[in-house]
C-alpha cells in the first residue's frame, strides 16, 4: 500500500500534485464531515479535487480512507466498470463487518447475476414505459397538494408540498395503503437523515448505535419498516394481487423466492430511496429556480411547454445532486489517471461534484434550463443506474408544471435549513409565502 507520492505527471500529461494516503492529510477531510453541509456544498473544495486531475485521497477518522473520484469522466468509468469497481463490499463510506453486510445486502450492495436477479424482480414496474401510465395519478396528486398549500398562503414548502408527494406516489405505486404514507415517511427520514438530530435519536457519529449494527443505516427505524414490511408481505402471500409487491413474492421470481429479510430490505430501499430523493429535488430546484429570477420567468412564461419543463427538470437534477456520493471497493490494483488504486481501497464516487465538471459541461456553475446536451450522474450510470429515474423525473416535472400553472408569486420567508448530511444534500425546511394565480 503505497503511502505518499511527490508531484509527477500522469500518462494523460495532467500535473499530479502530492496527494496522501495512511495518515497524511491531503487537507480534503471537509468533504466527509456532516457539519460541513449544514451551510452548504463545499464546492471550492470539490473544485480544487477535481483540479489535481487524477483521485484525490481523502484520510477519515473513523475508516481507512477512501479515493475521491469527482471528475465525470472517473465516475462515469466507475459507474460502468463494475468487475473492477465492485458493490459488494457496500456503498456507503462506512464499513461493514461481514455479518452486518450480510444482514442488509439489497441489490445495491450485489454485482452480477444476482443484482440484475434482484432488479429483474422490480424493474419493469419502474420502466419509462409503466411509470409514463402514472402521469394522471401524479398530475392529481400533486393538483391535491399544491391546492391546499396555496389555501395556506404561508408555508413550509418541505413539509407541505415536497414531503408529501413522492411517498403518496410510491404507496400507490407499490399498492401500499396510502393512509399509512405519514409513518412510512417519518420512517424514511429517520432512516436517511441518521446525521441529523432532528430525525434521528440514534444519530451515527454522535451516539453509539453499536445495538443496530445488524439494521439498516444503523437506525431503530429499521424495526418499524421491517415489522410493516412483514406485514405487507404476509398479506401479499395470502392474497396476491397484479402489483408490484405481488411479483416481488412470487414463487418463481427470478429463480427462487426472496426470504423474508430480503424482502424487508428490499422494501426498506424502495421507500427510503423513493422518497427522500425526489423530495429533496423538488425543494432544492425551487431554491435554485429562486436565486435565478431569469430560469424562473421562462417557466412562469411557458407554463404547459413539456419539452421545457423537460430540460428544466434535468438540470435540477444535475446542480442538486441530491445523493452526493455512493462508494465502490477495488477489486484490483489499477492506475487511475496517475493514482495508485489498490485491491480493496474504497472508491467514492461523488456525482455532486461530476455534475460541475467543466469538461463535462460548458459553464457548470450556470443554471440553464435549456441546456442540452446534460449529460449529468445524478442518477449514476453503469448496472445500478437509479431504478426509479423516470418516477423523480416524472414526479420533478409535474410538480413544477402544475406549481407554474396556479402560482401568481413567491417569496422567501426564511432561510432554508439544510439537512446535517455529507450522503444527501437535503433541504429540511423551506419556509415561503405563495400567492395564487
Ligand atoms: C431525484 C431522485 C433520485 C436520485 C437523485 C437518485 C439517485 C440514485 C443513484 C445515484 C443511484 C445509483 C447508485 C449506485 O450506482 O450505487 C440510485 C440507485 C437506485 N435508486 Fe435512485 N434516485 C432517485 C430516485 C429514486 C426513486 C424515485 C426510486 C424508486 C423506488 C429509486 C430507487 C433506487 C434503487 C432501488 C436504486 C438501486 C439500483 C441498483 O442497485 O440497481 N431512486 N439512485
Amino acid at each position: 500500500m503505497f503511502s505518499y507520492r511527490s508531484a509527477s505527471r500522469s500518462a494523460s500529461g495532467r500535473t499530479i500534485l502530492p496527494v496522501t494516503a495512511n495518515g497524511q492529510t491531503g487537507g480534503f477531510e471537509a468533504i466527509v464531515s456532516h457539519d460541513t453541509y449544514t451551510t452548504g456544498v463545499p464546492w471550492d473544495l470539490f473544485a480544487r479535487m477535481r483540479e489535481h486531475g487524477s483521485p484525490c485521497w481523502v484520510n477519515e477518522t473513523d475508516g481507512a480512507g477512501f479515493w475521491a473520484l469527482t471528475r465525470h469522466a472517473h465516475v462515469f468509468h466507475a459507474s460502468s466498470t463494475p468487475r473492477d469497481f465492485s458493490c459488494a463490499r457496500g456503498i456507503r463510506l462506512e464499513e461493514l463487518d461481514e455479518d452486518e453486510l450480510e444482514a442488509r445486502r439489497t441489490m445495491m450492495e450485489y454485482d452480477g447475476a444476482e443484482h440484475a436477479r434482484l432488479r429483474r424482480l422490480v424493474g419493469a414496474g419502474f420502466s419509462r414505459k409503466s411509470i409514463a401510465s402514472y402521469e394522471a395519478s401524479v398530475r392529481g396528486l400533486a393538483a391535491q397538494v399544491l391546492d391546499r398549500a396555496l389555501e395556506l398562503g404561508e408555508l413550509d414548502f418541505v413539509e407541505e408540498v415536497s414531503r408529501e408527494l413522492p411517498i403518496r406516489m410510491l404507496c400507490r405505486i407499490l399498492g401500499v395503503p396510502e393512509e399509512d404514507a405519514g409513518e412510512l415517511v417519518e420512517w424514511g427520514d429517520a432512516l436517511i437523515s441518521n446525521a441529523d438530530p432532528e430525525f434521528s435519536m440514534a444519530v451515527v457519529d454522535q451516539v453509539d448505535t453499536e445495538e443496530f449494527r445488524l439494521l439498516p443505516f444503523r437506525s431503530p427505524a429499521a424495526r418499524a419498516v421491517f415489522d410493516y414490511a412483514s406485514h405487507i408481505r404476509k398479506e401479499r402471500l395470502r392474497r396476491p394481487t397484479d402489483d408490484i409487491i405481488s411479483g416481488m413474492l412470487a414463487e418463481d421470481a427470478g429463480g427462487r423466492p426472496l426470504t423474508e429479510l430480503e424482502f424487508q430490505n428490499f422494501f426498506l430501499l424502495l421507500i427510503v430511496a423513493g422518497n427522500e430523493t425526489t423530495r429533496h429535488t423538488i425543494s432544492h430546484g425551487l431554491l435554485a429556480l429562486l436565486d435565478h429570477p431569469e430560469a424562473y420567468e421562462t417557466l412562469d412564461a411557458a407554463p404547459g411547454e413539456r419539452g421545457l419543463f423537460e430540460s428544466a427538470t434535468e438540470e435540477i437534477l444535475r446542480w442538486t445532486s441530491v445523493t452526493m456520493h455512493f462508494r465502490r471497493t477495488l477489486t484490483r490494483d489499477l492506475d487511475l489517471d496517475g493514482a495508485p488504486l489498490r485491491r480493496g481501497d474504497k472508491a467514492v464516487l461523488w456525482y455532486i461534484a461530476a455534475n460541475r465538471d467543466p469538461e463535462a459541461f460548458p459553464e457548470p456553475e450556470r443554471f440553464d434550463i435549456r441546456r442540452s446536451p446534460n449529460p449529468h450522474l445524478a442518477f449514476g450510470a453503469g448496472r445500478h443506474v437509479c431504478l426509479g429515474a423516470w418516477l423523480a423525473r416524472l414526479e420533478v416535472r409535474v410538480t413544477f408544471e402544475e406549481l407554474f400553472r396556479r402560482l401568481r408569486a413567491i417569496e422567501l420567508t426564511g432561510p432554508p435549513d439544510r439537512l446535517r448530511s455529507n450522503f444527501i444534500h437535503g433541504v429540511k425546511h423551506l419556509p415561503v409565502r405563495l400567492v395564487p394565480r
